[in-house]
């Protein structure tokens, strides 16, 4: 049993990079190999300990909902012809009966408000916040580290990982005061800051343990960079009280809402996989001829 026992999933951007592929479908539904985006962030949750799961959606984001609903005439076509491997490959899509609620957040206003839209079904208990974009290739999965580390140093948590100098105005960027093996003690977060003023080199991504807190501070707040009510900015407002520590994950993270992290992840993702490591793995050394301009 965690303390954590319900996730948010904000899932109502527009996913712009990817179009022309996200007109029609939702950016969470764009496989990785054989399984969408949302269902690795989902797994990743229920390995957490998770037994809510609250997404906030969007117009056009209905395939989402239907694909953790059960598919009752596929699912009988599957078992009246003996296909039990594809039946059994719907196993990850069921979740137990009354532990998914969808709300809409029916103005893109940022990553903030669409957290702030979770407050009602939340409460007054600390809760997740996984952002299906980022992608975490790791044995334990980054939550279920983070959910460990949170039962002992309460607070804001955030998840980071170290980059580059010359990339920290890609992240939000952790202002450390003081590191403990994984822990890092936190004065705040900058977003986005160029290498001369980043405070260090410990950007956040997007896997959050957020106390309840944060509803007010996100009902207090104007917009930020972009116009945008942003988490960031609530959790900078809520240091003082509640604290925010930075916990640097073991695993690798990709960046699946930009073209060039999803198709790396669809690599990563698919040699990992025995049944087509080979293959794959004798394909890529072939692929060393220089680019090609393709219409
Ligand atoms: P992004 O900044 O990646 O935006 O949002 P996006 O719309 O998904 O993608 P691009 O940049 O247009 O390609 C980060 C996360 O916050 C959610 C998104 O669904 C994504 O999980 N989000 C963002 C919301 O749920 N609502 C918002 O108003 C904004």
């Amino acid at each position: 049993m965690t303390h954590i026992r319900k996730a948010v999933f904000p899932v109502a951007g527009m996913g712009t990079r990817f179009l022309p592929a996200t007109k029609s479908i939702p950016k969470e539904m764009l496989p990785l190999v054989d399984r969408p985006l949302i269902q690795y962030a989902v797994d990743e949750a229920r390995a957490a300990g998770i037994e809510e799961f609250i997404f906030i959606t969007a117009a056009g984001k209905g395939a989402l909902e239907d694909y953790f609903d059960t598919a009752a005439a596929l699912e009988q076509r599957l078992a009246m012809n003996g296909k039990t491997d594809a039946l059994a490959a719907l196993d990850r899509t069921r979740m137990s009966e009354g532990s998914l609620a969808f709300v809409r957040q029916n103005n893109p206003l940022g990553l903030g408000h669409a957290v702030r839209l979770a407050q009602r079904l939340v409460g007054d208990e600390p809760f997740a916040v996984l952002l299906p974009d980022d992608v975490i290739r790791s044995p334990q999965g980054a939550l279920g580290q983070m959910v460990d580390a949170h039962a002992k140093h309460r607070g804001h948590m955030v998840a980071t990982m170290d980059v580059p100098l010359a990339a920290t105005s890609s992240y939000g960027i952790l202002d450390v005061a003081q590191t403990t093996g994984r822990l890092s003690q936190a004065r705040g977060l900058v977003e986005k800051p160029g290498p001369a003023r980043a405070p260090s080199t410990s950007a956040v991504i997007g896997r959050y343990i957020l106390e309840p807190s944060i509803f007010e501070r996100l009902a207090n707040l104007g917009p930020g960079a972009g116009g945008e009510l942003q988490l960031t900015d609530a959790i900078n407002a809520d240091v003082e009280t509640a604290g925010v520590n930075g916990y640097r994950f073991d695993g690798e993270r990709f960046d699946c809402g930009s073209v060039q992290g999803f198709v790396q992840a669809t690599v990563a993702f698919a040699l990992d996989r025995p049944e087509l490591h080979g293959d794959l793995s004798a394909f890529l050394d072939t692929c060393t001829a220089p680019a090609r301009q393709v219409a």
